[in-house]
């Protein structure tokens, strides 16, 4: 057994939807480090540009290159795919980050938020992953699978709307058609798994992790005890798309902290104090 290529991914090509910023850019940065070429895209292309340019003067073995990509309409798609062959020839690893959320309360959450949050999270995530299948079961092996790696979220799992009642249903079903697609596609050397992240600090929670004290404040209640960092996700994903995750599919992993195991009090706690 060769310990140190475990988490390597030396000639791996990836793309990460959404990679310029928060969660998918700690995972691109995990990738590239581990020795991926890695693929940015998301609506913003000049960001991803920029910020392909500051992962690769880090000095990683690994390569970032960024474009634009739009996965929240059909032709979005389409014309983010061409991109991707335009760049590659090969895909091993598909990491479905890019998400966005809708917060209303109670009474008041617009139709229009299910419609905008679903084609996003959901319809693009599910469209991308289809018409990627031919490259993906190209590269993948019974040894070594194609991997694809979608973010759900904690609150797809557990019963917390926090306003954002479109986001996690569209998160239950990121985590439940991981789960199907891991079904169908193991035959085809392609392993399906899901994240389910806690808090991290990104663009999408910076109404709420923008400082120390806010960020400590959310992680006051994270059973751990603080936000999620760069080093829990690139630690994922490296797990799941390097030689150590080859014979794991449809798994959600619970990178938040403990939160996927919170509950209620303990059924007979005020009777006995
Ligand atoms: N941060 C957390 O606490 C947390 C917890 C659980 C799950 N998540 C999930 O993690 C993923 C990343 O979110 P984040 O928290 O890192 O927030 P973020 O910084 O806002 O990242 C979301 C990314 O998605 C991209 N994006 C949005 N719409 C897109 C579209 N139509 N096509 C392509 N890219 C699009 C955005 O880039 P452009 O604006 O350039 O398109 C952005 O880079 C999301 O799926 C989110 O639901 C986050």
């Amino acid at each position: 057994m060769d310990i140190d290529t475990l988490f390597g991914l030396e000639g791996k090509v990836a793309l990460v939807t959404g990679g310029a910023t928060g969660i998918g850019r700690m995972a691109a940065e995990g990738l590239m480090r581990a020795g991926a070429t890695v693929l940015i895209a998301s609506r913003k292309g000049e960001a991803c540009e920029a910020v392909a340019k500051e992962l690769n003067a880090l000095g990683a073995s690994g390569k970032a290159v960024g474009f634009a990509g739009d996965v929240g309409t059909e032709e979005g798609v389409d014309a983010l795919i061409a991109s991707v062959k335009e760049r590659t020839d090969k895909l091993d690893i598909l990491m479905n980050n890019a998400g966005i959320t809708w917060g209303a309360p109670l009474g008041q959450f617009p139709f229009a938020a299910w419609g905008k949050v679903m084609d996003v999270n959901v319809a693009g995530l599910f469209d991308l992953t289809q018409k990627l299948l031919p490259m993906l079961k190209a590269s993948g092996t019974v040894d070594d699978p194609a991997r694809v790696v979608n973010v759900g979220s904690v609150m797809g799992e557990r019963e917390m709307g926090d306003g954002a009642y479109s986001y996690a249903a569209s998160k239950a079903a990121v985590i439940h058609m991981s789960k199907i697609l891991a079904k169908e596609l193991a035959g085809d050397a392609i392993t399906v798994n899901a994240l389910a992240p806690g808090p991290f600090v990104s663009r999408m929670t910076a109404f709420a992790t923008h400082d120390e004290e806010t960020r400590s404040k959310v992680g006051d209640d994270v059973p751990i005890g603080r936000v999620g960092r760069d080093e829990d996700i690139a630690g994922c994903m490296l797990f799941l798309c390097g030689r150590g995750g080859a014979y794991i599919t449809g798994a959600v992993v619970p990178v938040s902290g403990g939160i996927n195991v919170m509950s209620g009090p303990n059924i007979f706690e005020q009777a006995l104090h």
